[in-house]
């Protein structure tokens, strides 16, 4: 792959693909939004996932997913290792949630979405499904905190760099008791904390927004969306850190079968996503912070908000879509 960066040449790797993967999650997204509030996350999930492989499969791409559903043998599409796309065009890998905050979703509450990221063949972590310790902030931010520092250095370094009283620092943390510990910290140094239910992605994407509330996004969760997480801060200018939380012999084993010899490290974000040709787009499925949810109108359209960026030269766009779903092939 070429990737020139020459003045008015910067068209090769995956640029041209940053559009492409919009249209990828909004599908995702319209399809997700019919199960809004019905409380069934297994449907809604599933909508999304057979929609978002359908748009996929017609991208010129030689993709193959690294973060997916599941293994082959627990998820039957968007399955780790599945190769999708085309066949034709750039060598990526493909890390997928079709649906982050599938219970959201179900409950008809803030901040679902559907992202997507694609990099370069072989430049994502391959994260096991399991947990992991997360650090993410925004821009200004970037490079003052670090995931085995405490939590008062990190909020204290985020204030600083923020350019406000640790009083005003908001930080989101998943609301489970194993953040107890670190929510009392963060009160104990005047900060403030709010808590999510679930879907520690959209939090994440937030702190690269100056004017949405969220400084910093602290604590356990999934570590596929840690990576999934890793490549959009990295389009947006933010930072991301995490280390792996296998929790027996068995994850361990899963680590080291995944080519991660030292699955206790604490990856810093080059080492989640090792090349600067990465792009994300993440669609709202219920509105949020960053996103707005997806609106049914009148006459067979549906309104869609995405936000897509490219790490090489940082552009993040927002783009709102009109879809006319009687000519959509996939609705
Ligand atoms: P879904 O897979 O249901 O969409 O849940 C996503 C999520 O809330 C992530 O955002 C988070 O990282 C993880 O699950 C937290 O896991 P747990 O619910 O086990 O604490």
């Amino acid at each position: 792959m070429t990737i020139e960066t020459g003045a008015g040449k910067n068209t090769s790797g995956l640029r041209t693909l940053t559009l492409e993967i919009a249209r990828v999650t909004e599908a995702a997204a319209i399809a997700a939004s019919r199960w809004m509030g019905k409380g069934d996350k297994w449907s809604a999930d599933n909508a999304a996932t057979q929609v978002m492989r359908s748009v996929l499969a017609r991208m010129d791409v030689r993709g193959t997913v690294v973060i997916g559903e599941g293994e082959m043998d627990e998820a039957p599409m968007l399955y780790i290792g599945e190769q999708v796309g085309t066949g034709l065009g750039e060598a990526v890998d493909i890390a997928v949630d079709p649906l982050e905050g599938t219970n959201i979703l179900a409950k008809g509450s803030s901040d679902s979405i559907t992202i997507l990221a694609m990099a370069p063949r072989g430049a994502l972590l391959h994260a096991p499904d399991m947990y992991m310790d997360k650090i993410a902030v925004g821009p200004k931010a970037k490079g003052k905190v670090h995931l085995d520092a405490s939590v008062k250095e990190n909020v204290t370094a985020v204030a600083r760099a923020v350019g406000k009283p640790v009083e005003d620092v908001v930080v989101v943390l998943l609301d489970r008791p194993r953040h107890d510990d670190i929510v009392e910290q963060i009160r104990s140094i005047g900060a403030r904390v709010k808590l999510i239910t679930d879907g520690d992605v959209s939090p994440s994407l937030s702190t690269c927004e100056e004017d949405s509330g969220i400084d910093m996004v602290l604590g356990r969760g999934g570590a596929p969306e840690g990576v999934i997480t890793a490549v959009a801060m990295k389009c947006m200018g933010g930072d991301f850190q995490g280390r792996l939380v296998p929790q027996n012999d068995e994850e361990i084993a899963r680590c080291a079968s995944m080519g991660l010899t030292q699955p206790l490290k604490t990856l810093l974000l080059d080492d989640i996503v090792q090349s600067d040709d990465a792009i994300f787009s993440a669609t709202g499925v219920t509105g949020g912070e960053l996103l707005r949810g997806v609106r049914f109108l009148a006459h067979d359209v549906a309104v869609t908000h995405s936000v897509v960026g490219r790490a090489l030269n940082g552009t993040v766009r927002h783009v709102t879509g009109r879809h006319h779903l009687s000519r959509k092939p996939y609705s």
